[in-house]
């Protein structure tokens, strides 16, 4: 088996820094971290309202990102020309509901399948991957195929969410859902709520070739600096009286 990529979502470091409307913590730092410590990818949401990332973040990380550059977006003109403009590596088309905590679920390509693939063919055109964020359902994979995709993410929230009873029943969808794809020649790729206890099911997932990880690493992040940080400051007040 291959390397399987790990996308880091940095998008929780820019709702911290919007929190105080202020410049840290900066994603565009954190990303680069993120990269020397093994990220293959840095994914990034940028929203309609533009609530966490915004433009300046993206801009950046263009510049600077070394690895793959993933943005999630909405399917819509605006963030059509955003994608075209910036060049990410990969674009992951994902639905976008105003008002929502994060994303509720994947893109129903089937009842969007115009639109979707006028984004598709406008993206590939510009160079971009192009992957699109799917429930673990076979007609939305075929779906895919049938507007150009280069790969499907597959939402694991639903997985991760069940509880012991209906959680093998989840895994076997996911796994089906990927055997699909690989046979279309679809990448695959997952995400959504994975965290350091659920991910290793998720890992013999049929094709898998990248995950992407938001939450989970960004509140490790807390636990494991906060000693440090701590520490450091503790350290000036006793220096200094
Ligand atoms: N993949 C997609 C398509 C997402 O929308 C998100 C959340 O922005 C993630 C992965 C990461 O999810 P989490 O923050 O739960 O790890």
């Amino acid at each position: 088996m291959g390397r399987i990529r790990l996308g880091v979502n940095v998008d929780h470091v820019a709702t911290l820094r919007e929190a105080r409307k202020t410049v840290e913590p900066d994603p565009v730092t954190c990303a680069l971290i993120a990269e020397i410590a093994g990220a293959d990818g840095i994914t990034v949401h940028l929203r309609i309202d533009r609530r966490h990332i915004k433009e300046r973040d993206l801009e950046l990380l263009r510049k600077v990102v070394k690895t793959r550059l993933n943005l999630e977006m909405a399917v819509s003109e605006e963030m059509i020309n955003v994608a075209t403009s910036i060049r990410p590596d990969q674009v992951t088309l994902v639905p976008e509901r105003p008002g929502e905590v994060t994303t509720e679920g994947g893109l129903d390509i089937i009842s969007n399948l115009v639109r979707v693939k006028e984004a598709v063919d406008i993206l590939k055109e510009s160079g971009i991957e192009v992957s699109i964020f799917i429930d673990p359902d076979i007609l939305q994979v075929e779906a895919a195929k049938e507007v150009g995709a280069d790969a499907i993410e597959i939402h694991t929230g639903i997985y991760a969410k069940a509880d012991e009873d209906s959680k093998m029943k989840e895994l076997e969808r996911i796994y089906k859902t990927a055997e699909v794809a690989v046979r279309n020649d679809l990448k695959v790729h997952a995400g959504h709520d994975l965290n350091y206890r659920n991910i290793v099911p998720i890992l013999k997932t049929p094709g898998l070739v990248e995950v992407n990880i938001g939450h989970a690493i960004i509140a490790r992040a807390v636990y494991v600096g906060i000693f440090e940080a701590v520490k450091e400051m503790r350290e000036i007040i006793d220096e200094n009286s």
